[in-house]
This record gives structure tokens, sequence and C-alpha cells, in this order.
């Protein structure tokens, strides 16, 4: 395949999984429309169809909930065989739901990020003007509602809510979670995916567990904090919430809007990220569990997040690159591995070479990876992962991971964010100008 018709059939990947409305992550396992997946889909729609991109934003706005919250599903009542169908949320039981049928619980914040990067590439002033009430509310949920210790750094309550479901940072706290009842469910999302790439049944379990508390608790931001099982900061979460709070204070700079609450966020998360996260012994960013007030020493590639946000010192990126990522032990390929980069650290005992978040790459991971070198100077690096990531697309089709031993495709086929980001990476959309 040629990297013209990795772009064409990227758009067709594009194009086939829209519905009218909104795009689907994936055709068959991903039916509804997603946070994070609509953030990138709207990136790569940019590319080619700006107005179509305005509209998947739009789409997704419109699951948000009176106070703020950005839901991690809009269900868009279109009908499906995906679990938990939107019913089983009962969101309605919350007083800030919205009209339109969603989960309840979040996703990493990447729209302000990626509404920027689209308006600096082709200026949208209007539209900029349109959703920026909506960014800001959201963000303001997120530090209002989510901030358990007054740390400026926000807490997930759910593996879901970290995009990363069944990584194994999360695997000893969910293991801890003692299931006071035996919910009865059938799972979906085996029938189209063999069940070896998908979370074991021990998480999925407890992922529904989770659900039935919040509803039970009608999604009170306040009663969560007290009493979610789950009580997590998240690296990845907060590293992507400072970068998007840059970009949501540079598009209120273009709006001529006050700037001062956004800028109480960054100084606030500034101050605390590195104290919190960082371990100045093995050189690595570790997520917290508020609920234990543990460090979680797992070795997972969200470690790299902060690169995306600004956030290492010079040292902290130089110990992060060349004792972790240049490390065939952990991420660099060497031995059975061949392909840039394992979600997880090849060392840690949890590594699998094809289920879901224990090892396979992610191109969603890898697009964070590179922008982060590239913001500290990494340039050959990030190229040679670039175009390791834009092969193994070419190779294996738009999938939603890869196997980074032998680079077989896994997980959905036709994935969007895939095909969003290949067209991100592509050097050919880099020629036209929009490659910043
Ligand atoms: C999986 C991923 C999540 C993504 C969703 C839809 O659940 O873990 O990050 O948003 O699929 O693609």
């Amino acid at each position: 395949m040629t990297l013209t018709s990795l772009v064409d059939r990227a758009i067709s990947v594009l194009r086939s999984n829209d519905t009218g409305v909104f795009t689907k992550p994936g055709p068959h396992q991903y039916p509804h429309q997603w946070n994070w997946d609509s953030a990138l889909i709207a990136l790569g729609l940019s590319h080619f169809d700006l107005p179509r991109a305005q509209m998947e934003i739009r789409a997704l706005l419109s699951g948000q909930w009176q106070d703020g919250m950005l839901p991690h599903v809009v269900y868009h009542h279109a009908p499906s065989d995906y679990f938990p169908p939107a019913v089983f949320w009962q969101i309605e039981s919350s007083p800030h739901a919205p009209g339109v049928p969603t989960s309840g619980i979040t996703q990493p914040p990447l729209l302000a990020t990626v509404i920027r990067k689209i308006d600096s590439r082709l200026p949208m002033p209007d539209f900029v003007h349109e959703v920026y009430p909506a960014l800001l509310s959201w963000h303001r949920w997120l530090h209002t509602s989510r901030d358990a210790d007054s740390s400026g750094l926000v807490c997930i309550l759910h593996p879901w809510e970290s995009g990363t479901d069944d990584s194994p940072r999360w695997l000893h706290l969910l293991a801890a979670i003692r299931l006071e009842v035996l919910l009865e469910f059938q799972r979906g999302d085996t029938k189209y995916v063999p069940a070896i790439e998908r979370p074991h049944q021990a998480e999925y379990e407890r992922f529904i567990y989770l659900i039935d508390v919040f509803r039970k608790l009608h999604y009170v931001p306040a009663e969560l904090l007290i009493h979610s099982p789950f009580l997590v900061q998240d690296i990845l979460f907060n590293a992507i919430l400072f970068r998007a709070d840059e970009d949501l204070h540079a598009l209120a700079v273009s709006l001529d809007q006050p700037t001062d609450e956004i800028d109480g966020w960054l100084s606030r998360m500034r101050l605390n990220f590195n104290a919190r996260f960082w371990d100045e012994g093995v050189g690595l960013y570790y997520d917290y569990d508020v609920r234990s007030g543990e460090t979680i020493r797992v070795n997972t590639a969200s470690t790299f997040l902060p690169l995306f946000a600004g956030l290492p010192s010079e040292r902290q990126s130089q110990r992060l690159v060349e004792e972790h990522l240049l490390n065939p032990g952990e991420y660099a390929p060497g031995g059975e591995v061949h392909h840039w980069v394992t979600t997880t650290a090849r060392a840690e005992p949890a590594w699998e070479a094809r289920r879901y978040w224990r090892g396979p790459v992610w191109i969603i991971m890898n697009w964070f990876l590179i922008e982060g070198l590239q913001r500290y100077g990494y340039d050959d690096l990030a190229e040679t992962i670039r175009q390791d990531t834009l092969g193994l697309i070419e190779a294996g089709g738009f999938r939603e991971y890869y196997d980074a031993c032998d680079g077989a495709g896994c997980g959905s086929a036709d994935f969007s964010w895939s095909a969003a980001l290949a067209l991100e990476l592509s050097e050919s959309t880099a020629r036209m100008g929009n490659g910043s």
C-alpha cells in the first residue's frame, strides 16, 4: 500500500463509520459515540471535511450534562447490541442528565487540544466562539467535581475513564474491590473480537459493578468521591487535562475571554504534578491510588504522557527517554518485540502480547509519544516511531491495536482513530501544511 492510498483508505474508513450524526469508533464493536475517540475523529475529518469535523464535535457536546460533565459515551438513541446499553446507566436518576442517552462517567479531556489544533491550521473563530462555553464548563466540572484532595489533580472513578480500560495499572485495585452484589449480565465485547484480546472476566465484573455503585449514588459527584471504591489520580488523564487547559487558555485569549480561572488550574497542576507522580528513584511517573494513599508502581506507557503536556523538566525527560523508552527490556524493540511502543513495559508480569491494554501497540499512545518527543527535541526518535506506526497500519490495516511482536492487527477492524491519526501522521498530510 502506498502512502497516498493509505490516506485514501483512512478517509474511506472515517466515511464508512459515519452514521450521519456521529462517527462510530469501530463498525461493530463500538456502535455509539465515544468522547476522546470523537475528538481524534474530528481531527482526522478536519483534514478533508471541516464542516463534518465540526458536526462531530457538536454531536458529542449534545450529550453534555447540565453540570458540565462530558460523558464517555453518547448513545444518540441508536439501537445496537452493545453492552452496557444506554438504559443500564440509569442516568435519569441524576438531575443533571441531558435529554440524550449517555453513560454516567467521563473520559480523558482531549477536545480542547484538538479544537485548538484545528483552529491553528484552519481558523474557525465562529465555531470556537460557539463551543468555548461547553469546553470551559467541562474543564470547570473536572477541576471542581473531581479534585478529591484540593491538589488541582483530578481523579478518575472507573478504569473506563482512563481510556486505557484494562491497563495493569488498575489490576490490584480492581482485585481489592469486594463485589457486594453479583449482577447478572451478558458481555457483548467478545462477540466480534476474540476473548484473548479483551479484558479478563474478573476485571470486567468490576467494571460493571462500579457502574452499579454510581447509579445507586445517582451520580452525585460529592457522593462518588466519598464512596467510589476506585479513586485514582491517573497520570495520563491529568497530563491530558493540563495540556487541554493550556489549549483552552489559548482559545480564551483568542476570544478575548477572561483567563484567571484557567490560570489558577494551570498553576495548581504545575505545582503538584511532579511532586505527586514523579518517582526520582526509578525515573518514571506512577499513578496514585487516592483511596489507599499509595503509589501504583506499575510501569506503563502512560508514564510518557507528561511529555505531551510539557510537564517534565529536561532532566526528567532525559531519564524517561534514555532509561525507559530506549530500554528493550521495557519499551524499545528488542528480543521478541519488533515495534514501538508497547502500552505496558515488557518487564511487567501482567504483560500480554495481544490483550487490549496489556501490551499491544495503540496508535493513540504512539501519537502522544511522537508529539511529546518532538516537544523535547527528540526529533529523530519521533520520526522513527512515526514511520514504524505508519508501517504497522500499512501492513495490518486500521486496527484498534497491534501485537508489538509480529505487528498483527488486533481488536476492532476499520478503527476510526487509527484512520484519523494515520491522516495526522502521514507525510503527505504534513506536506499540505497541516502537520503542526
Ligand atoms: C475502548 C478503549 C477506549 C475507547 C473505546 C472506543 O474501550 O479502551 O479508550 O474510547 O474503546 O474506541
